[in-house]
């Protein structure tokens, strides 16, 4: 959907309005959409959450927060024109009562009643189903074309959860009304790939198993879990990050055309990437997955403390920070091409990227040319914190003789002065028009959870003991005995 398009008045409740999400995603992407003037006059938001505030008590937190997320570009005047569209329902997610007080507040909003009502679970998975619950019960889940559910990630904690969830939202909400985020696919970089793919007639016929070795995504941060021990040490890196935001990188790259780029036409292509990864035979998983934890080290020159010391970590937790592991897809296109995931908390450097390592030729012509120099042909999608394109190809090496040597081109994917959209803006715009196009399907969440139960069924038996990688590092090297051949290594900045 074009997003230079009017958006429709709305009323916006975010449950778990006083939280972390809310504070560093929602807040801080809603503000920037007022700033740019996107916002009707009558869309107006109600926070709802436990402490027992007003309004101004409200605004004066949220204050607080956006000054700290948006520093010196921090807007007073824009701020008040953000906060009077702003109520606050104080009350309980369990508590029925508290539903009543949300009607009463939906009913007389401050600047105008609005008919499409969306409503933002930035809370616990754990506490979706009382929500779904009490809205149901006093009858905010209708009418369905209007009124819609956003929830995050992780959906479920396995395929069986992520079921029982599922039948809990469709008990009150239709498919249509149900939108599960996943903030990747509003990254910019992210939607790329598939203009990328789709739109270069020179990239498409390579993106096989006949030029393609293997590919590798990796999802870094440097940050640790900061106060998030609470939901994090019960979460670990691979239901937090791979089973979803990897899982979508790895489908973009892999999936077939789509006949149109339609929510549900975009989605059956993944969904079909999805079912066709090879399930991972116990026998098979310690060659196919790895995880670790992060030691004390050094981070951007400062030390920072170790897993087991963050607050609120349980005492000899087994939660994975870090997480690697190998995929192979069983379909014509990719049969025999390994895909490569890692991601971790506290390691060297914030980047993403998405690496795709070529075949050698099949002859090799320049005999003058070392064969450590006859490196194969990559290319690099990064996706954070630069956007680029990066390729590297052979030219003949200046000077008598024929001897080649690797150069590089990086084309990024912005021009000067063009801003970046945060993937939160985009997708919160998204919800509010009804465009379920970079959303996620309960299918694709299904599939990807049948991907990654046997190693988590595995990891929860193997309780004693995780590996270990010094803060600062990428990750420990054992990692390294995922490859299937000796010249696969990581691949650990551009
Ligand atoms: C969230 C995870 O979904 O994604 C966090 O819960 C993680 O643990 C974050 O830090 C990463 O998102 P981004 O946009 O900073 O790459």
């Amino acid at each position: 959907m074009n997003q230079e398009e009017p958006l429709y008045p709305c009323s916006f409740v975010i449950f778990g309005a006083t939280g972390h999400l809310a504070a560093t995603k929602l807040l801080p992407a809603l503000y920037k959409l007022e700033a740019q003037a996107r916002l009707p006059d009558v869309t107006n938001f109600i926070a709802f959450a436990r402490r027992n505030w007003d309004d101004k008590a409200w605004c004066t937190h949220m204050e607080q927060s956006l000054r700290l997320q948006s520093g010196e570009r921090f807007d007073a005047e824009l701020f008040r024109k953000f906060s009077a569209r702003f109520s606050y329902v104080a009350g309980d997610l369990a508590d029925p009562q508290a539903y009543k007080r949300l009607m009463d507040e939906l009913g007389r909003p401050k600047t105008g009643v609005c008919s499409n009502i969306v409503f933002y679970l930035a809370i616990k998975p754990s506490d979706f189903t009382a929500v779904a619950n009490n809205l149901a019960a006093v009858g905010l889940n209708r009418p369905r074309g209007l009124h819609r559910v956003v929830v995050e990630k992780p959906f479920g904690e396995d395929l069986e959860s992520a079921q029982v969830l599922n039948e809990v939202l469709h008990r009150h909400f239709d498919e249509q009304q149900i939108f599960r985020i996943d903030h990747y696919l509003g990254k910019e970089t992210v939607q790329n790939l598939l203009v990328f793919r789709f739109a270069n007639l020179l990239i498409e016929p390579l993106w096989n198993r006949n030029y393609i070795d293997h590919v590798q995504i990796t999802v870094g941060e440097s940050a640790g879990i900061g106060t998030r021990a609470d939901y994090y040490d019960k979460t670990g890196a691979l239901r937090d990050m791979l089973q979803n935001h990897m899982m979508q990188l790895l489908t973009l790259v892999a999936m077939e055309p789509p006949p149109a780029l339609e929510a549900d036409a975009l989605r059956d292509e993944k969904v079909k990437v999805l079912r066709s990864i090879r399930s991972i035979p116990r026998r098979a998983l310690h060659a196919h997955a790895f995880r670790a934890q992060y030691r004390a080290g050094i981070v951007d020159g400062k030390q920072v403390a170790g897993y087991q010391d963050e607050a609120g970590v349980e005492p000899g937790s087994v939660t994975e920070t870090f997480v690697a592991a190998k995929f192979l897809i069983d379909n014509w296109r990719w049969r025999g091409v390994p895909f490569y995931l890692r991601t971790g908390k506290r390691l060297q450097r914030q980047t993403s990227a998405i690496a795709i390592r070529f075949r050698h030729p099949p002859q090799q012509l320049f005999s003058e040319t070392p064969l450590e120099n006859m490196d194969p042909n990559w290319i690099v999608l990064s996706i954070q914190p630069s956007e680029n394109m990066h390729l590297e190809i052979h030219a003949k090496q200046p000077g008598l003789g024929m001897r080649t040597h690797m150069i590089q081109m990086d084309a990024g994917y912005r021009g000067d002065g063009e801003r970046p959209i945060d993937a939160y803006e985009a997708l919160l715009l998204d919800i509010v028009r009804g465009d379920a196009t970079n959303f996620i399907r309960f299918d694709e969440v299904e599939w990807a959870w049948r991907v990654v139960d046997p190693i988590l069924k595995f990891w929860a038996q193997e309780r004693d003991f995780i590996p270990s990688y010094s803060a600062g590092t990428w990750g420990p090297e054992e990692s390294d005995r995922l490859f299937e051949w000796d010249y696969q290594t990581w691949r650990d900045g551009l």
